[in-house]
Formats: structure tokens, C-alpha cells, sequence
């Protein structure tokens, strides 16, 4: 499905599976605001993207940071039509040992950010519509020990997904959530610090292997984005090679 003609902000966007979003809106005709702490790969990025991307610096714990994502996608390419929240920065330990820090961190870049670059988006997509993809976890859904700050802010973005797919479904704004599995460098960084909870997630794959993000996690969201989905809100989709079936 080609996505000609739309303007989607990707937070994350830099690096990991929100890199390789970006890099597959890009391919597929999307213009692209990524946004991402790091400079280094954001700069990266726009090397290879050239005019079709607008990099923006920036937290997106941070209210001005949705706002001149906001601003980009209106200045460089004349709207909005999608948004994916897929940046959230967690810390994983037993419950008794997260400290206040570790909720701040997964509750202001998960749910917080995901909230303001909603809410930031929507003036700009309530009389055209649009396609929001938040990010949820297989781990929250079933539970994983150490995730409790990470899993309550997923489980808190599903909620605030499906209630809006609901509210916002009279202005033809669809909102969704993908659920993915994908070998990425934080991925690889947990599988080191915890390798007896890696195997016995890989042992849970029926297909076999964690996933790709360019080939097998991106594609699910441009899907999403695209107008092949224009029926589909509301949803929970799984791109995690039957790991966990839907809750
Ligand atoms: N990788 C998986 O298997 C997996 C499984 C379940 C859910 N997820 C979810 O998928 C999404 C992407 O995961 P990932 O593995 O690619 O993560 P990652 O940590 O590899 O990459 C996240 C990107 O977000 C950026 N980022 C982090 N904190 C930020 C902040 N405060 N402001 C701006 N940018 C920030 C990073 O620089 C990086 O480019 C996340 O929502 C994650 O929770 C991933």
C-alpha cells in the first residue's frame, strides 16, 4: 500500500523499529517528521531522506516537542495526516525496586508523550482525518516480571487508544495500536541483562524468531497509515510471530 500525498510524524523515529518506520513511510511516497533524542541518528537519517524528512531534536516527554513536530509537518509539507507514537523509554526491575524515577521515565515517554502528540495532532487532523498508531507490548498484556512501570504505561496508551478511536471516530480519525517484536539494540541490550528471560520469550515465538523491524513490523504500521485500513479502528495488532495472541 503506497502512502503518496500524506504527512506522518513518527516519534522514535531515528533508530530502532521507529527508524525503520520511517525509513519505510519514506519509501512507500510519505512525507515524514521524525522526531528522537538522537541527533546523531536523526542527522543520519535526514542524509539519506533529503527533502521528504524534517528531523526535530527534542523529547517527547516534553509538550514543546510535540509542538514543533506539529509545526514541521505544517511548515515543510502543508498538514497532517498520521501520527505514531512509538518512542518510550522504560527501566526494568521487580516492583519493590522501582523507584519514582522509574515510573516518571516510562509514564512521561510512554503514556504522557503519546497523550500530547495526540492532542497536539488533532486540530490538524479533525476535518480531514487521520491515522494515529500507538505502541503497546506483548509483555504488558501477559504480565512479564520487571515490567510493571513500562507494562502499566502500555496497558494506560491501550486505554487511551481505544477511547479515542470511539470519541474521534466522527472526525474519520482512526487509532490503532501495534504490538511488535523486534530485534533491535534495546532489545539486544535486555536480552543481555536479563538472557534467561530472553530465551524463554524466543522459546513463546511460534514463528520461530524475534522480528525484523524494517520487514516485518514497519510494513503492519504503513498498513495502518494506509487507506487499505480506512475500516480499521480501535484495534490491537499483533506483529510479534504469535508470541501472544490478542488480549
Ligand atoms: N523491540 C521490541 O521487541 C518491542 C516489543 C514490544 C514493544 N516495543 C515497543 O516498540 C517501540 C519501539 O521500540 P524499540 O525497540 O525500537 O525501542 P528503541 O529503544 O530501540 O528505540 C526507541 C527510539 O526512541 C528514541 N527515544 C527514546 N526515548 C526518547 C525520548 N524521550 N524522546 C525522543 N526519542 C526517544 C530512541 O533514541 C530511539 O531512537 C516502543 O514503544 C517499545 O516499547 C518494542
Amino acid at each position: 500500500m503506497q502512502l503518496e500525498g500524506k504527512v506522518i510524524i513518527v516519534t522514535g523515529g531515528a533508530s530502532g523499529i521507529g527508524g525503520a518506520i520511517s525509513r519505510v513511510l519514506l519509501r512507500r511516497g510519505a512525507k515524514v517528521v521524525a522526531v528522537d533524542l538522537n541527533a546523531e541518528a536523526g542527522a543520519k537519517l535526514k542524509e539519506e531522506a533529503g527533502d521528504s524528512l524534517a528531523f526535530i531534536a527534542g523529547d517527547v516527554s516534553k509538550q514543546e516537542t510535540a509542538d514543533a513536530a506539529v509545526a514541521a509537518a505544517v511548515e515543510n509539507f502543508g498538514g497532517l495526516n498520521g501520527l505514531v507514537n512509538n518512542a518510550h523509554a522504560s527501566r526494568q526491575a521487580p516492583f519493590t525496586d522501582l523507584d519514582q524515577a522509574a515510573w516518571d521515565l516510562s509514564f512521561n515517554t510512554g503514556f504522557l508523550a503519546t497523550r500530547q502528540f495526540m492532542l497536539a495532532a488533532y486540530p490538524h487532523l479533525k476535518d480531514n482525518g487521520g491515522s494515529i498508531v500507538n505502541f503497546g507490548s506483548g509483555s504488558a498484556m501477559v504480565g512479564q516480571p520487571t515490567q510493571a512501570a513500562y507494562a502499566s504505561a502500555k496497558e494506560a496508551i491501550r486505554g487511551l487508544s481505544r477511547v479515542t478511536a470511539n470519541e474521534w471516530a466522527a472526525n474519520n480519525i482512526r487509532v490503532n495500536v501495534v504490538s511488535p517484536m523486534a530485534l533491535t539494540d534495546g532489545v539486544k541490550a535486555w536480552s543481555q541483562a536479563f538472557p534467561d528471560l530472553y530465551e524463554q520469550s524466543l522459546t513463546k515465538v511460534p514463528l520461530g524468531r524475534f522480528g525484523d523491524p524494517e520487514t516485518d513490523v514497519a510494513p503492519v504500521v504503513a498498513f495502518l497509515l494506509s487507506d487499505d485500513a480506512k475500516y480499521v479502528t480501535g484495534q490491537t495488532l499483533m506483529a510479534d510471530g504469535g508470541a501472544n495472541k490478542l488480549y
